[in-house]
């Protein structure tokens, strides 16, 4: 049982997430092959859509579409794709070449149809200075967290990785007092601890992953990006299903008790997709549990 080491890594300087659509004219399975081969799971990591799974007639246990919400208040976007690499480095310029060669590799089976660049903020932080990733599971229960385990070769090892792009409205977070502010997150910017009388609306309140049944954990390794004068987060969580993600974006958007995140007041997601992180054998991505 391997997974994807990146899983498990700190967040590198910088990213490149690339998102691709199928072409419904070409089998998918040699390019996918050939993308799996050129992936490994720690500089480059492989996200599978639900549409692959469909287009290779297999079904991969847990593996589903984003999902609609059609009562949450804001709205969250579903843009699901069919395939999703995120890219890890030091050089820009690098992950730019690197996504050429993969965009090229798996043509004309796989379009791309979004790029965001990333990059890590200081000390891992979001871009209104709050740190993230303070209360993510280490060591164990990372594993326990992220992975898929006791199903079988192929699906062990595996993992589900929850993506979405957030737009920051900077002109809004600057208009509130820091009072305000920490209150948003639940958190103090200063020194990152929890603040004691955060209001449920708090998003570390919201999210708290110990107050769910079951409980919700999961390893995130969410990143700053910017493009033009917009700026924001991509948020990445990482589990061994879909499920504990779902059950924090349902507690955000005021499912379980009408009160919804106030991370909302400053920032909004623009895209939101679900996709399937294969394990690893030896040094590339092993695509057994889809036929391949
Ligand atoms: C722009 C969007 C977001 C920003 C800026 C943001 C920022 C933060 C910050 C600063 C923390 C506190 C430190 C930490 O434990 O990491 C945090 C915690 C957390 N966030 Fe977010 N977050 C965002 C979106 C989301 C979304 C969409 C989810 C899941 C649906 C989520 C899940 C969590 C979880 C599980 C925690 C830890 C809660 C705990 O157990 O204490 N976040 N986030």
């Amino acid at each position: 049982m391997t997974a994807q080491s990146a899983i498990f890594e700190p967040v590198p300087a910088h990213a490149r997430h690339l998102f691709f659509d199928l072409n419904p004219t070409v089998h998918p399975r040699a390019a996918l092959q050939a993308l799996a081969a050129a992936c490994d799971g720690r500089s480059a990591v492989l996200g599978v859509g639900v549409a692959v799974a469909q287009a290779l007639a297999v079904s991969v246990t847990g593996l589903r579409g984003f999902p609609l919400l059609p009562d949450a208040r804001p709205a969250i976007p579903v843009t699901q794709r069919a395939l999703w690499v995120w890219l890890r480095g030091s050089e820009p310029g690098d992950l730019l070449r690197r996504g050429h060669a993969l965009q090229a590799l798996i043509a004309p089976a796989f379009r791309l149809t979004q790029a965001i660049d990333c990059f890590r903020h200081r000390d891992s932080r979001d871009l209104t200075g709050y740190e993230d990733g303070t209360e993510n599971p280490k060591g164990a229960a990372a594993v326990d967290a992220a992975v898929v385990q006791g199903q079988g070769a192929g699906l062990d090892g595996s993992s589900f990785a929850a993506v979405q792009q957030w737009l920051h409205d900077f002109p809004a977070f600057d208009a509130m007092q820091r009072a305000e502010q920490d209150a948003c997150l639940g958190r103090c910017r200063d020194d990152n601890k929890e603040l004691a009388d955060a209001p449920e609306s708090a998003h570390v309140k919201r999210t708290a992953q110990e107050d769910f049944e079951p409980e919700a954990f999961v390893v995130r390794r969410s990143m700053p990006w910017v493009a033009g004068a917009d700026a924001g987060l991509v948020f990445l969580a990482f589990g061994k299903s879909f499920d504990s993600f779902e059950a924090q974006l349902r507690r955000m958007t005021g499912h379980d008790d009408g009160i919804t995140d106030a991370l909302f007041s400053f920032t909004r997601p623009l895209t939101g997709g679900y996709y399937w992180c294969p394990p690893v054998a030896g040094n590339a991505i092993d695509l057994s549990a889809l036929g391949s």
